[in-house]
């Protein structure tokens, strides 16, 4: 009997590839849609490496309707993982037209398509931004949404509202929300990882393009945070992790109606100093740093209560700071340029 589809858009992108990844070693069939505006062709051919198989990919937008409405009329989509989406806070505050066109625009189109081909699970990358500056920590679900501090949250708290107004409107629509922390990490092959295209603003990022070469010292935003340091405090969740609760909610989601919030964290927080010094004490490079005033809207604490994931999905974040760490330094030094680095490297993967 032919599989049901997953379609995966954004599926090219880190949290997207690492996800399309884990869905195919989990027996699934997947459909990946990406217009590749922030990455390229080769994460796919990279998971066609990993996985011995071919994977289906389409070079496309999901702006555009009609393309959409083909993809649902030729392949037999039973769920859609929604990653498709711009992510820069800095770009956003710059451009926030295209962002509302691109995140809110494009999900709506997503969803009409969604409602013609009675293809109603979802599951949404949702973000920690929702929650805005919250009033305690840990942040449990049901603190309910802030006011995100950028043009790029608020893209992610409409999309959550209109979603939740669509799933009231219809009991058909199956929707997982789930609201990320801070991924980083990458496959253990090192094959596939984070490429952000221009200079990185995302902390790790920027610490292994410092630790690379790339970038001459890192910039730490802050020394006066009320924290245990002075610098801001996030949680930091694995890639795969994060991938695996994506798999995890899948499941729940064809079991279920209505619309459904994870948190998506390890419930541990590190500072900006404290990445730094386990950065170098796993990696033995020194990090060359210096402080700068504070980042327009960062806030100073943030980590999560994720045990509504582990009641409801069996869900928990397995692999450690250090994990973490050793899996973002092999994918940057073995790919110092990301995917345009080459020869495509041929590593050992059990
Ligand atoms: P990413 O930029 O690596 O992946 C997003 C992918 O979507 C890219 O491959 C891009 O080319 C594609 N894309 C963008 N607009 C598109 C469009 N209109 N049509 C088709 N494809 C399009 O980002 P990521 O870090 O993998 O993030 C994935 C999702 O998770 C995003 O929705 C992001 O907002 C959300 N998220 C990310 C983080 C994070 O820190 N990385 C945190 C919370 C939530
Ligand atoms: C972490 C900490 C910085 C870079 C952002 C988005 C959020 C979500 C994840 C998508 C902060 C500090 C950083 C640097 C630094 N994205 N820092 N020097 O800001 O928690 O979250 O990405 O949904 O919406 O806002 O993550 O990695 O940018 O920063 O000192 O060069 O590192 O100030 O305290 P953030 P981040």
């Amino acid at each position: 009997m032919l599989r049901k589809t997953t379609l995966i858009t954004g599926g090219a992108g880190f949290i997207g590839s690492h996800t399309a990844l884990t869905l195919i070693n989990a027996g699934q069939q997947v459909l990946v849609l990406d217009n590749l505006s922030n990455s390229c062709r080769e994460s796919i051919t990279r998971l066609e490496q990993l996985t011995h198989t071919r994977v289906e990919f389409i070079e496309g937008d999901v702006r555009n309707q009609k393309l959409l409405d083909d993809i649902f009329s030729h392949f037999d989509i039973d769920a859609v993982v929604h990653f498709a989406s711009l992510k820069s806070v800095e770009q956003s505050v710059r451009n926030p037209l295209d962002y509302y066109a691109n995140n809110v625009a494009g999900t709506l189109n997503l969803c009409r398509s969604m409602a013609r081909a009675k293809v109603f699970n979802l599951v949404f990358s949702s973000s920690a931004t929702v929650y805005g500056d919250p009033a305690r920590t840990p942040i449990l679900e049901d603190l309910g949404t802030g006011k995100p501090t950028n043009p790029y949250g608020r893209t992610k708290l409409m999309i959550e509202e209109l979603l939740t107004d669509l799933a009231t409107s219809d009991p058909r629509w199956s929707i997982a929300l789930l609201r990320y922390f801070n991924p980083i990490g990458a496959h253990e092959s090192g094959m596939i990882g984070e490429d952000p295209t221009g200079k990185p603003s995302n902390l790790l990022p920027c610490l292994t393009q410092v630790a690379i070469g790339r970038i001459p010292e890192l910039t730490v935003y802050g020394s006066d945070y009320p924290t245990v340091d002075g610098t801001c405090v996030r949680d930091y969740i694995h890639v795969v992790d994060l991938a695996d609760g994506h798999l995890k909610a899948l499941q729940a989601l064809r079991d279920s109606s209505g619309v459904n919030v994870w948190n998506l964290g390890t419930g541990v927080g590190y500072s900006v100093l404290q990445m730094i010094r386990n950065f170098e004490a796993v990696t033995g490079i020194t990090i060359p740093f210096q402080f700068a005033p504070r980042r327009a809207g960062d806030i100073a604490q943030c980590w999560a209560d994720a045990s509504k994931a582990g009641r409801e999905l069996g869900w928990a974040a397995e692999r450690d700071l250090e994990r973490m760490i050793v899996d973002s330094w092999r994918w940057q030094s073995h790919n110092p340029l990301g995917y345009r680095s080459s020869p495509v490297p041929q590593f050992a993967h059990k």
